[in-house]
């Protein structure tokens, strides 16, 4: 009966790092591999929902029979998620976006100079804080990636971000968050709950996150 547990939803997940150039051949990005956010959408769609997974750029493959939406930057990943925002049951933001991208993209290649270089960085849209702001109906999911005072963390953002979840991950540890096929995480909800989730699959995980996120989505109609 697990496959109808999501049954005529429509859940948006985001995946995997950004990409932010700085010229033809460099860019800053981070260690996330989509491996989270690809487990959560392949539950998704076998649970019944109708999926679209918005990644960026990643080596694994997407599960079939969702709505694949490649992507390379921040600003390609916020244009993405708000063109697709609307209708949604719930929205998951596993993605580890970029903070800050270089100011400058330059057209040729920097050539190197005497003494050190400084790439001025400006700030990049915060999807989250803005789906938080515009948010109706749906539930909405945000991942952190933390290495200390990881609850402390995860109570501010779901409040600053109006959040109905925050799924927190320690990821000083290599057995688990980022690249890893395993994860171990921490729950956090705006009704009060709080769960930690053992070590175990990203599938295993993300199969228990859902449990929690529609549970607490029928709790808001009664
Ligand atoms: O991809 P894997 O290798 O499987 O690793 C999974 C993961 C560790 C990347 C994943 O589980 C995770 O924790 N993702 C969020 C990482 C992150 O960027 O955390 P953050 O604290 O920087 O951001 C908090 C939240 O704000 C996230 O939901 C993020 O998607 C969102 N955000 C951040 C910046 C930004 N400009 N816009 C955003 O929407």
């Amino acid at each position: 009966q697990d496959e109808n547990k999501l049954k005529g939803k429509k859940v948006l997940i985001t995946a995997g790092p950004t990409r932010e150039t700085v010229d033809p051949v460099r860019f800053f990005s981070n260690r996330s591999s989509g491996k989270m956010g690809f487990a959560l959408a392949e539950v998704a769609h076998r649970w019944g929902a109708e999926v679209t997974l918005i990644a960026g750029p990643v080596v694994i493959d997407p599960p079939s029979g969702i709505n694949y939406v490649s992507v390379t930057t921040a600003q390609e990943m916020y244009e993405a998620v708000m063109n697709h925002k609307n209708d949604q049951d719930i929205i998951i933001k596993a993605a580890a976006v970029a903070d800050y991208r270089p100011k400058q993209t330059h057209e040729h290649k920097m050539k190197k100079h005497e003494g050190n270089l400084v790439v001025e960085m400006e700030r990049t849209n915060d999807i989250l804080k803005e789906l938080g702001e515009q948010k109706q109906q749906e539930y909405l999911v945000g991942f952190a990636a933390e290495t200390k005072d990881i609850e402390y963390y995860g109570n501010k953002k779901l409040e600053k971000k109006n959040l109905d979840a925050i799924v927190m991950n320690d990821v000083s540890s290599t057995s688990t968050g980022f690249q890893s096929d395993e994860n171990e995480v921490i729950v956090l909800t705006k009704r009060g709950l709080k769960e930690a989730i053992p070590q175990s699959s990203k599938a295993k995980i993300s199969e228990r996150l859902f449990e929690i996120f529609i549970e607490e989505k029928q709790g808001e109609k009664s």
